[in-house]
């Protein structure tokens, strides 16, 4: 079977493992769907001649052997999760393309010096705890055995308690590698943006991945009727979350329109009923910015206007730090590997940032990261029709595959 048709064939399975949803790929941590998929990849990764294992938060790693069993590793891999109503290659794209690395290796008889693996994290999106990155970051080591108790999903259950039902394992332990394992971490990843494609250029190689901070916002009021409370006499919490939400959003507009982004991509009132003034009103806030003090300033901001905000609407306004990761630049010399890569294949290349956060930045916390970027039709991404053409995936290959090869020497 062509590459191409491998490449498709693992995609299209992915795509299909999905909950119910109005559009695209649903496919979030722990769920039947993403044991599904995970073990779909585990069985093409034994075919393609790798050991298979799964950690106990629910990584997964195919290893093939190099020649100096103590050299220690090249992995390389992406996300299986998704955020709801997803594409079918945002992590996919990178989990496949590492997978079909493997095979050419099968193929082309090369038995590299370092261990290779492939690896598909958990949790990536953060769509089911609020943490993004959450898998990779037991992998770092910068979460621990304490996580498996302080993260909660989003239905109050403990990250401890969620293991126990989904993985193998009576007493989930996290993984954690030593320093001296991992040689470089590669991830393809598709751009998520419209350059590459704008430019006609095949690759993307990141420089930098920007910083992510994650708000989860109560404004809390008093439940009333609709009909009868006067409108100056309210205390309401949907009007003061309401408030506060295009004050940032204006905010950040006028004064970090190209350095910096705001996103409230969740909201819920309680009580909830049409005739109810809300008691409560509980959003999250998605910061992004290349700079941590543009996060930082744009913060001091959101509380400074709560402050005001309480006094004009007679609510109050808690605002906590869900996920905070500062921008992180990526490895010089795997960069000119990947660059060289594409000259030798013949392949243009350009160097950018990412405003998308990757696995890759918790890696390049600890280990030699790169990453790959490969167009993604019209930018469209966190969307049903997310796509990337087959024959990105392929040239994302080659040169995930040279890169390799040139990481090995
Ligand atoms: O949020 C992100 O940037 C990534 O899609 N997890
Ligand atoms: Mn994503
Ligand atoms: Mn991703």
């Amino acid at each position: 079977m062509a590459i191409i048709e491998r490449l498709q064939q693992d995609i299209e399975f992915l795509r299909n493992c999905s909950e119910p949803c109005e559009a695209g790929t649903t496919r979030l941590s722990y769920t039947n769907e993403y044991r599904k998929g995970a073990n779909y990849i585990k069985k093409q990764m034994e075919d393609a001649g790798l050991a298979v294992r799964e950690d106990s938060v629910g990584n997964i790693y195919g290893l093939l052997e190099g020649r100096d069993p103590y050299a220690p590793k090249i992995i390389t891999g992406s996300h299986l999760d998704t955020v709801r109503c997803a594409g079918a290659f945002d992590g996919m794209a990178g989990v496949v393309c590492a997978l079909e690395v493997a095979r050419m290796l099968r193929d082309n008889g090369e038995r590299l010096n370092h261990s290779f693996e492939v690896l598909g994290t958990i949790e990536e999106e953060g769509s089911s705890f609020g943490q993004v990155l959450l898998g990779s970051q037991f992998i770092e080591g910068s979460f621990g055995e304490k996580e498996l108790d302080l993260v909660s999903s989003n239905n109050g259950k403990t990250l401890r308690q969620i293991l126990t039902e989904y993985s193998q394992y009576e007493s989930p332990m996290p993984a954690c590698r030593r320093e001296n394992k991992i040689k470089a971490f590669i991830e393809l990843h598709t751009e998520q943006g419209p350059i590459l494609e704008s430019l006609g250029i095949d690759i993307g190689i990141v420089e930098r991945i920007v910083a992510i901070s994650w708000l989860n916002i109560t404004v809390t009021g008093f439940a009333g009727h609709s009909g009868t409370v006067p409108m100056n006499n309210r205390q309401d919490a949907g009007i003061g979350a309401f408030n506060l939400i295009v004050d940032t959003n204006r905010f950040v507009k006028e004064n970090y329109a190209e350095s910096a982004t705001a996103t409230i991509g969740q909201i819920k009132l309680s009580p909830g009923s049409s005739n109810c003034i809300p008691s409560k009103c509980s959003f999250t806030v998605d910061l992004r910015s290349g700079e941590i003090n543009n996060i930082e300033e744009i913060t001091r901001y959101i509380h400074s206007q709560a402050l005001c905000i309480e006094k004009q609407c007679g609510v109050a306004i808690d605002i906590r730090i869900a996920s905070l990761k500062h921008p992180i630049q990526m490895d010089k010399q795997i960069q000119n590997l990947i660059k060289q890569s594409c000259n030798e294949l013949g392949y243009t290349c350009k160097q950018m940032n990412s405003g998308a956060g990757h696995d890759a930045m918790i890696f390049a916390r600890r280990w030699k990261t790169g990453m790959i970027f490969i167009p993604c039709v019209r930018g469209i991404t966190h969307h049903p029709e997310e796509c990337v053409t087959w024959e990105n995936m392929a040239i994302g290959t080659d040169v995930l595959y040279k890169t390799i090869l040139h990481l090995d020497k």
